[in-house]
């Protein structure tokens, strides 16, 4: 079916595994982007059909997207195309997907969800990794305790990155940290505190990053105090205190676009056999103010192949009209256990009490 699924940015590293995924399951979305000789080549390779058109132009973006019943935008970092795609969303009736992960984007998003349930558009933003697996296990934690308030999410194992991940944190180190506390936002340094975290035994140390989390999670659970945490090495964690970056192996040139053609040049995005050992391990934990405590570990294997699995998943449930229109956040609209759709992925509830050392502050 042509005129129900677009994929924008479809010859990007996600963008194309998320093309591949779509055509092994049988389903033929129009592939789209800016640059014509790479779409033509993708789709006549993969035998689909396919538009060219930039976002510069918001009639030429809408004129384009009219024909659809929803968009799945892989084109980051998305502080450059969620809000062209959106607005052009908005004003066609047409539904909105994205691989987003960045907190400051997902708020503007949300921003337009009144807007979009009135056109009956379902915006439904971070279907990838981070945030949807993420997404879910804040859901499933927050559904075993009365009014939980606080939660606490820490990722190991973002090792392997594609070229648009590296883009995207290029984009996020003009930016500071951020929290939610009170359900307010709140501006911290990058790597503003420290944790010990284990992981399959081995304890690792972990500092705040800002995930999508800290966006959607009061949306999925209701939750006010949002921290997320990211494992790195050890020699990052003391360059980022010096500097407040998160990736110091760029900090020496601050001028984005020079870094992003840099890593267009030098990242070419993991192997499909270093994707085939990819493991992300998630711990998460929420509390109630009466002290009430859920903890749980989640393990995604392969974690390019979830996010591309996912992406598709969640397109077809939105074209089935299973999500309501508006804003709407993963977890909020498959459910804590739609993680279980995937290979390989396993959640495993531990008990708080013997997690003590997992949670305290440096
Ligand atoms: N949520 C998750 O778990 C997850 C996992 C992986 C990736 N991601 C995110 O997905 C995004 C893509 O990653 P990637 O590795 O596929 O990146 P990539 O290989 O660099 O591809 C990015 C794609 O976006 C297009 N694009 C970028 N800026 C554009 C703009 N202003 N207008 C139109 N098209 C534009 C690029 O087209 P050109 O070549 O024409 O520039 C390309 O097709 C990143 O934001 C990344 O953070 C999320």
């Amino acid at each position: 079916v042509t005129d129900e699924l677009l994929v924008y940015g479809s010859y990007g590293y996600v963008g194309s595994l998320v093309a591949q995924v779509a055509v092994e399951e049988g389903e033929s979305p129009v592939l789209a982007g800016r640059r014509a000789e790479r779409v033509e080549a993708q789709a006549t390779e993969l035998g689909l059909d396919h538009r060219t058109f930039s976002l510069e132009y918001p009639e030429v973006v809408e004129d384009n997207l009219e024909e659809f019943d929803a968009v799945l935008n892989c084109a980051g970092p998305y502080s450059a195309t969620a809000g062209p795609l959106v607005e052009a969303c908005v004003r066609t009736g047409t539904d909105y997907l994205d691989l987003d992960g960045q907190v400051d984007v997902l708020e503007s998003t949300a921003d337009r969800g009144a807007e979009a349930a009135e056109a009956g558009v379902t915006l439904l933003p971070a279907v990838g990794l981070d945030v949807a697996a993420t997404d879910c296990l804040a859901a499933h934690l927050a559904d075993q305790v009365e009014d939980p308030v606080r939660l606490f999410l820490a990722m190991d194992g973002l090792g392997t990155f594609s070229p648009g991940t590296v883009k995207s944190m290029i984009d996020g180190l003009d930016r500071p940290g951020v929290v939610r506390e009170d359900g307010e936002l709140r501006t911290v340094p990058m790597g503003w505190k420290t944790r010990d975290v284990e992981f399959d035994g081995v304890r690792k140390r972990a500092v705040t990053v800002p995930w999508g989390n800290v966006s959607t999670a009061s949306d999925a659970t209701g939750v006010q105090n949002v921290e997320t945490y990211a494992t790195v090495p050890e020699f990052a964690i003391q360059a980022m205190h010096r500097t407040r970056r998160l990736v110091p192996l760029l900090e020496a040139d601050p001028v984005n676009g020079a870094l992003q053609r840099l890593v267009d040049a030098v990242v070419s995005g993991p192997t499909a056999a270093e994707r085939g050992q990819s493991l992300t391990r998630i711990f998460g934990q929420v509390e109630s103010d009466s002290g009430e405590r859920a903890a749980a570990r989640l393990r995604v294997p392969d974690t390019y192949d979830f996010t591309a699995r996912s992406a598709i998943e969640s397109a077809r449930r939105v074209l089935d009209g299973e999500v309501d229109d508006g804003y709407v956040t993963p977890a909020r609209a498959f459910g804590p256990d739609y993680v279980f759709e995937f290979p390989g992925v396993e959640r495993r509830d531990v008990d708080p009490s013997r997690e003590e050392a997992t949670v305290a502050e440096r």
